[in-house]
């Protein structure tokens, strides 16, 4: 495995490579991460993760200086998983001047985690667009876990005509539900246990979703209530349709329950889809 740092080096230890797929993360690896890689290895002859804490896509009061790095134990679980280059550009690399051009998801930045996150969803899709150009993959991997996160780069890829096949991967998650997540080491034992009411609560909002109801609302503020209830501090619970995260309108099937909450120092986030 190697570990690369600027990109010039990573282009020519890339040159040879045309086939290579690529999974970015942000390092403090779990088994979501090593998911992504898994699904990533028999699709190419080189496998390319890249770890950088993107300081574009932290809002002022968010957690960028906390967030954990621990770059060690992530090479040792990237060599163990099998992956060929791994990418740890410093702040330099990335942004080395003021970087004015930005990539703006104009429709769904202003919703959801978007309007909860300002600025958020210009972080990820800049940074994104930037590590696509340094790597040159021909396909890239994400995790449903971050819903939006997902749509936000297909339509990216679709509409800048990127040749870069986007691969969407299922939430992986706790034995008791609780989806992994690098922000999960926030939580106290305490909330620790607290932690997979937010997926049970999403899982009884598709049963009843796929039982018939059609009055969401009702659905939503349940949900806000029962997480109030025990401690949680909800951003927003909202029943969306899959293709565009709008709400759904009469006779639309694809829907996905999208949920982020508070939990003392962590934000969580997680959703269900629900095909009716
Ligand atoms: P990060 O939070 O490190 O996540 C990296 C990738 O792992 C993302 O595609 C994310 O959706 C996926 N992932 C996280 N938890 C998962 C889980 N429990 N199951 C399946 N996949 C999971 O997302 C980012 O970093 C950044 O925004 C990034 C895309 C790297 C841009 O900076």
């Amino acid at each position: 495995m190697d570990l690369i740092h600027s990109v010039d080096a990573l282009r020519l230890r890339l040159q040879h490579e045309p086939n290579n797929v690529f999974v970015p993360t942000m390092g403090n690896l779990h088994g979501g991460h090593i998911q992504l890689i898994k699904i990533a290895k028999p699709r190419a002859a080189c496998t390319v993760v890249s770890i950088f804490v993107n300081r574009l896509q932290f809002g002022p009061q968010e957690d960028f200086e906390r967030y954990p790095r621990t770059l060690e134990s992530d090479c040792a679980k990237l060599r163990d998983a099998g992956v060929d280059v791994v990418f740890v550009p410093d702040e330099r690399e990335i942004y080395s001047e003021p970087q004015t051009f930005l990539v703006e998801p104009s429709d769904l930045q202003h919703i959801l985690d978007g309007a909860a996150r300002p600025g958020h969803f210009r972080g990820v899709a800049t940074v994104v667009l930037k590590l696509f150009n340094m790597v040159s993959p021909h396909s890239a991997i994400f995790g449903k876990k971050d819903y939006q996160q997902c749509l936000v780069l297909t339509n990216m890829v679709r509409q800048f005509a990127l040749p870069i096949e986007i691969i969407l991967a299922e939430t992986v998650r706790a034995a008791d539900g609780l989806a992994l997540s690098s922000r999960n080491d926030y939580l106290s034992a305490e909330e620790r246990r607290e932690a997979p009411h937010l997926y049970q609560l999403l899982c009884e909002a598709r049963e009843a979703i796929a039982a018939g109801a059609r009055d969401y609302q009702p659905i939503e503020l349940d949900v806000m209530a029962a997480l109030a209830h025990h401690g949680w501090k909800p951003d927003y619970i909202a029943v969306r349709r899959q293709s565009d995260l709008q709400p759904p309108a009469e006779g639309d099937r694809r829907l996905v329950v999208l949920a982020a909450a508070r939990l003392g120092r962590a934000r969580l986030i997680d959703n269900v889809e629900v095909n009716v």
